[in-house]
């Protein structure tokens, strides 16, 4: 059986094929990969530039695995994401409890008020509770009379679900799942050990940082930060008056955010030919260097703020794995670390546990390929290849229901 995941970035579009067989082994076919350029901080905001981007990238998958591609799951960002806990209150049925009472409290928990332009693009099980005892992950089985759950809903705007199916279908693809793109980032790096310990993944895009914790083994918080790789680079091209990709060339040869490693670029110099007959200019490293700190402080701030409004601070044990290509920048782990006061690692595709049913080509052994990998591992589990996923599969055979009539709702 085949199973195809596309990561719709800000930057880049990423699309991988591939096989599972029967005993669960799971092989790369095609990996197809082309700058995007339909999309604006993880939205997209050009429906005919993210198709011509996302064909480009399909054909290469395509011819790779020699094999042609029906349907895929894809990832959504956004600052219209928004995330949060609620909880549902059932009478258990017939004192022991079963995949009803299990569906029935899921979806107390679910009636939460929703904005009219946002629907629920994910209902995921924290942890339930019988006759007020303590917390459980698994209740079926169990005697009791009253059946609590906790969950975490994340939703998202219609609209840019939409355009995200819109542009799949117009790309000659079917949209079979749309998945938080954190929640894919954590399938690829985090391991079984640190989610169920605690821990915090931050996947530093090109337009969006997205956050999220898990703790015993469930996502506990989620939240999208619309601010990633593409800001310090327009904030050089603005600061140093020089052409985007010129920005983009600095940021990714010479910059760094490690306050040391500034102070010795004070007084380095490099020459920029600004193109067009623009002629050259000359930009001190450290200066560069410098604007590029501010902004990885501003996003730190808004992470800790996050961590803190939502009393998290205990909640990350494990420390903060950071993810997206926006992470490669040097000195970046180093000051969230001394910032945030825990362990930080970077985080890429990689097997995260020993008998693994994959191996992972090195050429997506990268941060930048941690959400398409992950959307690939999700899509499998969903299939239930692993055995059970934590979200109820009933409950996402009716939310993906919707999100089809959404797309007839509105086209
Ligand atoms: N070596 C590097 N140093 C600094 N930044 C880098 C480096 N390599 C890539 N980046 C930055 O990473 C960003 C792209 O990362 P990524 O591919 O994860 O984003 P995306 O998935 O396309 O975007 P998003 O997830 O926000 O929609 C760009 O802003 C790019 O400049
Ligand atoms: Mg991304």
């Amino acid at each position: 059986m085949n199973i195809t995941a596309i990561d719709i970035g800000t930057t880049k579009i990423c699309v991988i094929i591939a096989s599972i067989n029967t005993k669960g082994v799971i092989e790369i076919l095609g990996i197809g990969q082309h700058p995007s350029h339909g999309l604006k901080k993880g939205v997209v905001v050009n429906i005919a530039k993210t198709v011509e981007s996302l064909e480009f990238a399909i054909k290469q998958a395509e011819e790779m695995a020699g094999i042609k591609i029906e349907k895929a799951c894809v990832g959504i960002s956004g600052g219209h994401i928004q995330s949060r806990n609620s909880t549902g209150v059932v009478a258990v049925k017939n004192k022991t409890i079963t995949q009803y009472d299990i569906d029935r409290v899921i979806e107390a928990a679910k009636a939460i008020p929703i904005q009219q332009d946002q629907e629920i693009l994910h209902v995921l099980p924290q942890y339930f509770r019988v006759d007020g005892q303590e917390q459980v992950l698994d209740s079926k089985g169990m005697f009791g009379v009253r059946l609590e759950a906790q969950v975490h809903i994340v939703t998202g705007a219609i609209a840019s679900a939409q355009n995200i199916i819109k542009s799949c279908e117009l790309a000659g693809l079917d949209v079979s799942d749309i998945v938080l793109e954190q929640i894919a980032s954590a399938q690829a790096v985090l391991t079984p050990f640190e989610k169920e310990l605690g821990v915090g993944i931050l996947d530093i895009g090109g337009g969006t940082s997205d956050f999220a914790i898990y703790k015993d083994g469930r996502i506990r918080h989620s939240k999208v930060i619309p601010f990633a790789g593409n800001h310090f680079t327009n904030d050089l091209a603005i600061g140093l008056g020089i052409p985007l990709e010129k920005a983009e060339e600095i940021k990714k040869q010479y910059a760094t955010v490690s306050p040391l490693h500034i102070q010795q670029q004070h007084n380095k110099f490099i020459d920029i030919d600004l193109g067009y007959n623009d002629g050259i200019k000359t930009i001190e490293v450290g200066l560069a260097s410098e604007m590029l700190r501010f902004r990885a402080e501003e996003i730190i701030d808004i992470l800790i703020d996050e961590i803190l409004d939502n009393t998290l601070k205990n909640a990350m044990p494990a420390g903060l794995v950071l993810t997206g290509g926006g992470c490669l920048l040097p000195g970046f782990k180093e000051i969230i670390a001394q910032h945030l006061g825990i362990p930080v690692r970077i985080g890429y595709p990689q097997e995260t546990q020993k008998n693994s049913p994959y191996t992972i080509p090195d050429a997506l052994k990268s941060p930048i390929y941690s959400t398409a990998f992950g959307l690939l591992l999700y899509a499998i589990n969903e299939k239930n290849f692993f055995g059970a996923h934590c979200t109820n599969h009933s409950m996402f055979g009716k939310i993906f229901g919707k999100m089809k009539s959404w797309l007839y709702d509105f086209f």
